[in-house]
């Protein structure tokens, strides 16, 4: 970490010209050109919603007309002789998404979209009995955990003969704190260490940026019984992931957001190898099955019996969507280029930076940042409450070039993203907050 991470209250130079120089010497900066950026009407855009969508990467466009142009030229034979043929199309992105995250390639699959992943893996994961059904979230999960989460008890408890409104466990943070703290949500595990089928934490947090320490957590349920699930919507191509290591049951995220593959893109999912690499044990997994989950040596035979194949790749139902894949593709690119070690430690020091930045201004005074200060338990983002800010500050802020969000009951999201984000860009995103709230 270098000297603009430092701790907040620490001095921090507040010029352009530390911005620039600071810019002048990340060996990451040219990546930003890599990108299109959207008009503003002030000319210059600072975008800092790459945790909601990311941007689009300039080479996606020639990848897409690629295909199309296949398409056109070579109808089903594209499937064997387009430039990247069809058929194995998903394979493309094992390698880059297992780095990624983390994770062994046969760990790793790109399919379908985030909250079906969530379920397709809960149907393996999540197989309660009349004593351990419990399922543990974050109080503020994102919405569509919520409902997954609730959806899937509701569906066993009938049959599995348990009370569906004991199901599920809300982790919330202690009286006038903001985000929650390990001790806590170890503890809370511990309390009904044996009532507890299932945890499935967002990694990141989406309202807070809170960062949870995925190794820790995961053991300390998986020592208690307890499969370990994570939603890393908000922490793929964001945090620096160790998914194989930290040997997490499973896990899914999206790709629109850190991961600049376009709006609804194709999203990811990891299972531990040990759960494939016992053929038994791996065909008896519950499952639901499609062809393109069955093992290739024996797919097009065409036989009614399913074969599941040794690694992630079991739980996809359909063949590879081409055209969403594409983009995918060639964000991963980038993200090898740059090496998601690099981009963590830009990220940890833009984000300081813009901490920093934003309590030395006179927006202080009416600021409270939710997200932690501790940079190893954050990614990018930070969750902003500032007095008398609304949903229309965000609007203001859109008219003078400022990408950011808002969400219910009142928070500003800003997020920037080592990938195109700048020192230059942070400065200037804490000289327009302090036009809009002076
Ligand atoms: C943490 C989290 N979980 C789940 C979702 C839902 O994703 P999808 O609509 O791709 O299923 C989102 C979407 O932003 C999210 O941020």
């Amino acid at each position: 970490m270098n000297d603009t991470a430092r701790g907040v209250g620490q001095a921090v130079d507040m010029s352009e010209a530390f911005a620039l120089a600071q810019d002048a010497r990340d060996e990451l900066a040219s990546l930003r050109q890599q990108f299109h950026f959207p008009a503003s009407k002030t000319g210059t855009t600072l975008y800092f919603v790459g945790n909601s969508l990311g941007l689009q990467p300039k080479s996606v466009r020639g990848a897409l007309e690629q295909e199309l142009d296949d398409w056109a030229r070579l109808g089903v034979e594209g499937h064997f002789a387009a430039k990247h043929p069809w058929l194995p199309y998903h394979e493309e992105v094992r390698e880059p998404l297992a780095r990624l995250v983390g994770a062994k390639p046969n760990e790793v699959v790109a399919m379908n979209s985030l909250t079906t992943n969530l379920h397709l893996l809960m149907v393996s994961f999540y197989r309660p009995t009349t004593s351990r059904y419990k399922i543990v979230i974050e109080d503020t999960a994102f919405p569509s955990d919520s409902y997954a989460v609730q959806s899937q008890i509701d569906y066993h408890a009938k049959f599995a003969g348990f009370d569906r409104a004991k199901g599920l466990i809300r982790l919330k943070p202690r009286e006038g704190e903001a985000t929650l703290r390990t001790e806590d949500i170890l503890a809370s595990i511990d309390r009904e260490r044996d009532s507890i089928a299932l945890i499935m934490l967002g990694g990141v947090n989406y309202l807070t940026g809170q960062l949870f320490d995925i190794a820790t957590i995961t053991k300390f349920a998986q020592d208690r019984g307890i499969v370990a699930g994570w939603d890393l919507a908000h922490a793929a191509g964001n945090a620096h992931l160790k998914l194989h290591d930290w040997n997490c049951d499973f896990a899914a995220w999206c790709s629109y957001k850190y991961l600049n593959s376009g709006p609804g893109a194709v999203a990811g999912a990891f299972v531990h190898e040990r759960h494939t690499q016992d053929a038994k044990a791996n065909a008896a997994l519950p499952r639901f099955a499609g062809w393109w989950g069955n093992d290739p040596a024996t797919r097009f035979k065409m036989g009614p019996d399913f074969s599941p194949v040794q690694s992630a790749d079991a739980w996809q139902l359909s063949n590879p969507p081409v055209l969403a894949l594409a983009p995918l593709r060639e964000s991963l690119a980038l993200f090898d280029r740059a090496t998601i070690a690099k981009l963590r430690a830009k990220s940890v020091t833009l984000t300081g930076y813009m901490e920093q930045l934003l309590h030395s201004t006179a927006v202080a005074k009416r600021l409270r940042v939710l997200t932690p200060t501790d940079p190893v338990q954050r990614g990018a983002q930070l969750s902003l409450v500032i007095e008398g800010a609304t949903r229309q500050t965000s609007h203001a802020l859109l008219e003078r070039g400022v990408y950011c969000d808002f969400r219910e009951p009142n928070v500003i999201r800003v997020a920037p993203a080592p990938l195109y984000n700048s020192f230059h860009d942070v400065w200037r995103l804490v000289q327009v907050m302090n036009e809009v709230f002076r």
